[in-house]
């Protein structure tokens, strides 16, 4: 879910929708608004996008100049304007909006019903804004304390807003799990669940900790305390360097396709100051200064969710081939309840284009319990994983808001290379020029990317003969095999048709068996990296008549001749190969979703950001 929050001398209703539509990449199943216009709160909700909210508001007066609002990606309770937020206390003088779960809601909820309350939601948040208002009448303190008492009795995760009608200066915020931060301008403040919504108004902003609150009063300067002990917090405040260009379409019609085309430039961010391919030389602090760490490791373990996880699958290959150490990777999600052996020998990283994924960060604090040495690969700049982990680097990729991820694995497949060709160099397990060989290879990358892209037309067409394929299958090996299941994901998250990715000779114990002619099979068959046996697996769906769209390498006579159609990409490292062959995958799924009018930038179901377990 995402938060926004609005307290100031401008009109509240529209820096909250703004701000909410920037957020939407957070989930989008339901969004409400709540202004106070100087006498009475007035609120809007439901069920729907932030669109569906305007039209809704214009029932409500839309005065006033404090507000909040939420965009919700369901977890209690089936998306309904109902269940939206901001929900109401039972004296109707409190509001709040939530990010997270409250874990130990139903208890609390008999509690309160026992004494009286009553629920009009499904929700765990409408449970505890009440319990917010019975803290308030029974120990008869002010707003922000009896935020702080309730949150004390709650388990689970927030970030939350919440409004008191008869305290109308101010909004008491907490965080624990989902993220907080607050933009703080002149004679007004911002709150939401990242800078986005107020970057136009203002660079300073604070990012609530882990169990920190604050009481956000026109003014006065925000005061944090420690939500536990009510002891004094003290903000950090950041100066942000996001610019309003960045999370505009730009021109584009979806955010999707601006990200995938903008995949040289944000490459090139990504090394840009730490590869000096000249000088022969990476610099990436993170490393440098725990060099003995990686170099002393048993093994790494990476841990990550979702396209990050594959992006995890690729630097696999490349650590153990390139570096030579042993690696693992892990779905958070199944490292963390697995009892799994961690010893302070290994080096954890997490990757996370948010830094914000609730079972990536409970991995992390479990690993650090053990005494592993936690590095992060983030993209967002101050994310709760990038504070979490030991060191880190960030990918420099540039806000990604479409729920789609693209730039974001291929600038975090350039970070990870950096780091194991740094680790390959310091092992000297490399000659000079093999080493210089990649570093000047990896220069050039951002100009194969920009030629990969130069297939589009043609990707379109392909698009067009395939959209409407009810299954698919995509194909690869080693290096290329984490690709296939990656493109198999991007096809099935915004164009809902099925898709499958497989390492091309497992195909033949079991997939094989759904081969037909309605079947089309997208298979990266690049020069280096076992061609000769891919083209073999070629030659088996072809037998079975099986529809084939092959990746290739530029001037490839040879697949040309077997498959369907053929998508080139320049010729590269082998190891390199997934920052190019990704890029025709990517362009495909765009382009099959448009045609068959998904909603790319904001697929069902989906949020771009996780923060629940
Ligand atoms: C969600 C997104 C995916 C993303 C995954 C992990 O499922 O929809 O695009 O890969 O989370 O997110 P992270 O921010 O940790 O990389």
């Amino acid at each position: 879910c995402g938060i926004v929050g609005y307290i100031g001398y401008r009109d509240a209703f529209p820096i909250v929708i703004k701000g909410l539509q920037r957020l939407e990449y957070r989930g989008y199943d339901s969004a409400g608004i709540a202004l106070y216009d100087g006498n009475q709160i007035n609120l809007a909700k439901t069920k729907g996008k932030v669109e569906d909210l305007k039209n809704k508001a214009k029932s409500i007066s839309q005065e006033g100049s404090i507000g909040i609002g939420h965009t919700r990606w369901a977890t209690h309770g089936v998306p309904n304007d109902v269940n939206s937020h901001p929900h109401y206390s039972n004296s109707g003088e409190l509001v709040i909006i939530h990010n997270g779960i409250i874990e130990n809601y139903e208890s609390i909820k008999q509690e309160l019903t026992k004494r009286g309350y009553i629920f009009q939601s499904d929700t765990d948040t409408e449970v505890l804004v009440n319990l917010i208002e019975e803290v308030q009448k029974t120990e008869g303190v002010k707003l922000g304390k009896a935020v702080q008492i309730a949150l004390n009795q709650v388990v689970g995760a927030y970030a939350i807003a919440v409004f008191d009608q008869k305290k109308p200066d101010e909004i008491v915020v907490a965080k624990l799990g989902s993220p907080l931060a607050i933009g703080i301008g002149e004679g007004e403040f911002f709150i939401a669940s990242d800078a986005s919504p107020f970057i136009e108004f203002t660079n300073n902003a604070v990012y609530l900790e882990d169990e920190e609150m604050a009481i956000i009063r026109l003014g006065k300067e925000i005061k944090l305390r420690k939500i536990k002990d009510d002891s004094v917090a003290y903000p950090n405040l950041l100066e942000l360097q996001m610019n309003l260009e960045e999370i505009e379409k730009g021109g584009y019609d979806h955010f999707m396709l601006k990200e995938i085309y903008e995949q040289p430039r944000a490459i090139k961010d990504t090394y840009r100051g730490r590869l000096l391919a000249d000088q022969g030389l990476i610099r990436m602090a993170g490393i440098d200064l725990n060099m003995e760490k990686f170099l002393n490791a048993n093994r790494i373990i990476i841990v990550a969710c979702g396209t990050s996880w594959h992006a995890g699958l690729v630097a696999e290959y490349i650590f153990e081939d390139l570096a030579r150490i042993p690696v693992e990777v892990e779905y958070a999600s199944e490292f963390r309840y697995r009892n799994p052996v961690i010893t302070d020998k290994d080096v954890l990283i997490a990757i996370s284009q948010s830094g914000e994924t609730a079972d990536t960060l409970a991995a992390i604090k479990l690993a650090k319990e053990k005494g592993a040495f936690v590095f992060g690969v983030c993209n967002v700049v101050g994310s709760s994983i990038a504070r979490e982990t030991d060191a880190g680097a960030y990918t420099h990729a540039g806000p990604e808001i479409g729920v789609a991820s693209t730039k974001a694995f291929t600038t975090q497949i350039t970070v990870l290379t950096l780091i194991a060709l740094k680790l390959a160099k310091a092992k000297g397990v490399f000659s000079e020029s093999k080493y210089h060989e990649y570093l000047t290879e990896l220069e050039n990358i951002p100009n194969k990317v920009e030629k990969s892209l130069q297939s589009n037309a043609l990707i379109e067409i392909i698009a067009d003969v395939y959209k409407d394929s009810t299954n698919c299958l995509y194909l690869g090996r080693g290096y290329n095999f984490p690709v296939a299941l990656e493109g198999a994901l991007k096809l099935k998250e915004i164009s809902y048709i099925h898709a499958e990715g497989y390492p091309a000779a497992e195909m033949k114990h079991g997939p094989i068996a759904l081969i037909d002619e309605h079947m089309p099979v997208f298979v990266i068959a690049t020069k280096k990296g076992h061609y000769e046996k891919v083209v073999s697996n070629i030659q088996e769906i072809k037998s079975r008549k099986g529809k084939i769209i092959a990746i290739v390498t530029e001037g490839d006579e040879q697949v040309r001749d077997l498959a369907d159609h053929v998508i080139e990409v320049p010729e590269t490292l082998e190891s390199l190969t997934p920052l190019l062959t990704t890029i025709p995958l990517q362009l495909l799924s765009y382009h099959i979703a448009v045609m068959r009018g998904c909603n790319v930038d904001q697929p069902r179901n989906l949020a771009k950001s996780v923060t629940v377990e």
